[in-house]
């Protein structure tokens, strides 16, 4: 855990002014990836392009990244990265394929467990795969640094899976008066059913940064007088129309734009994910294996019925 520490400090030593191409080759000596789920309450917001980009700068800064669709269902994780799987999580969920079998590889080496789209054949995650999806989720840890799930809109039970399963819950609001109240009310219940009393916050779909504070003020205040939950800054994405041109066009913006201030935004973020230490502290290298203890011992804890 320590030498992965002092591996991401040697990494963000060698990261390059202009901001755009961080060292390759920095070799980690991890045993058990970080787990970020991106979450926000709110429909649209920018959920999975957040997931996608910032795997993809990840990637690039040296570290073995994935990405995991959480959306059952609706999954558009493989849509953003232009892949066409053939098989998703619902084969595994099933029975049918073994995780392992079902990783894609995208981008800068990405790798992706990909979902299906129109499907339904595992709705909501009852308590057996729950714990084989974690099982075979940890059987993977040697091979990632960090592991990024795209979570569904809303505070369904599998979102709270997903949030509780992972070491760090960031949430994604843009400044629609409808998303901020979303983005609260979920807080407030994860808050409740996962006993999680820390969240980070990514504001997207801003004019600047002073509109971004503005709104990560409300929610940490907000937070912090009513649910006793602390929330932290982790940066903003600005409005950029280059984010919509790349959804048509099926790249990543962070590839396509790389110089958009959308793609600058997600690389300051990046760093302040690894400078603020959340990649390779304890909390998050035992949180798998921390919350099937408690799933054991306390069964509504991630919906464990
Ligand atoms: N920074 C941005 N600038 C401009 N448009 C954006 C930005 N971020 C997201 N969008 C737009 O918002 C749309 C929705 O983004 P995305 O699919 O990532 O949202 P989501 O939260 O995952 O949605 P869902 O809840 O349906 O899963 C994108 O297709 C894009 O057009
Ligand atoms: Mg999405």
């Amino acid at each position: 855990m320590f030498d992965q520490a002092s591996s991401l400090r040697e990494l963000m030593r060698n990261v390059q002014k202009d901001n755009t191409l961080i060292a390759p080759n920095i070799k980690f000596q991890p045993k058990i990836p970080t787990v970020l789920a991106i979450s926000g309450g709110k429909g649209g917001v920018g959920k999975t392009l957040t997931t996608a980009n910032l795997g993809l700068c990840m990637a690039r800064m040296g570290m073995r990244t994935l990405l995991i669709d959480g959306d059952f269902g609706l999954a558009n994780l493989d849509v953003v990265l232009n892949l066409r799987p053939q098989f998703t999580l619902d084969d595994v969920l099933c029975g049918e394929r073994h995780l392992k079998d079902i990783i894609m590889t995208g981008a800068e080496g990405v790798r992706i467990i990909p979902s299906s789209s129109g499907v339904m054949r595992v709705p909501e995650l009852d308590k057996l795969q729950k714990l084989m999806l974690l099982d075979q989720i940890e059987s993977l840890d040697e091979e990632f640094d960090v592991v990024l799930i795209d979570t569904p809109a809303g505070v369904s039970k599998n979102v709270q899976y997903w949030t509780s399963s992972s070491a760090e819950v960031i949430m994604v609001v843009t400044p629609e008066p409808t998303s901020l109240a979303d983005c609260y009310a979920s807080i407030k219940i994860l808050s409740q059913t996962t006993a999680e009393n820390s969240f980070k916050l990514i504001v997207n779909m801003v004019k600047n940064d002073i509109e971004a504070k503005k709104i990560y003020d409300k929610i940490s205040t907000l937070s912090d007088e009513y649910l006793q939950v602390r929330v932290e800054y982790l940066g903003y994405i600005p409005f950029d129309e280059s984010v919509r041109n790349s959804v048509r066009e099926r790249t990543p913006y962070v590839q396509r734009y790389p110089f958009s201030a959308a793609s600058q935004g997600l690389r300051d973020i990046s760093r302040q994910i690894i400078t603020q230490g959340t990649v390779g502290q304890l909390k998050g290298t035992m949180q798998f294996f921390w919350r099937k203890m408690v799933a054991a011992n306390s069964p509504d804890i991630i919906g464990y019925k």
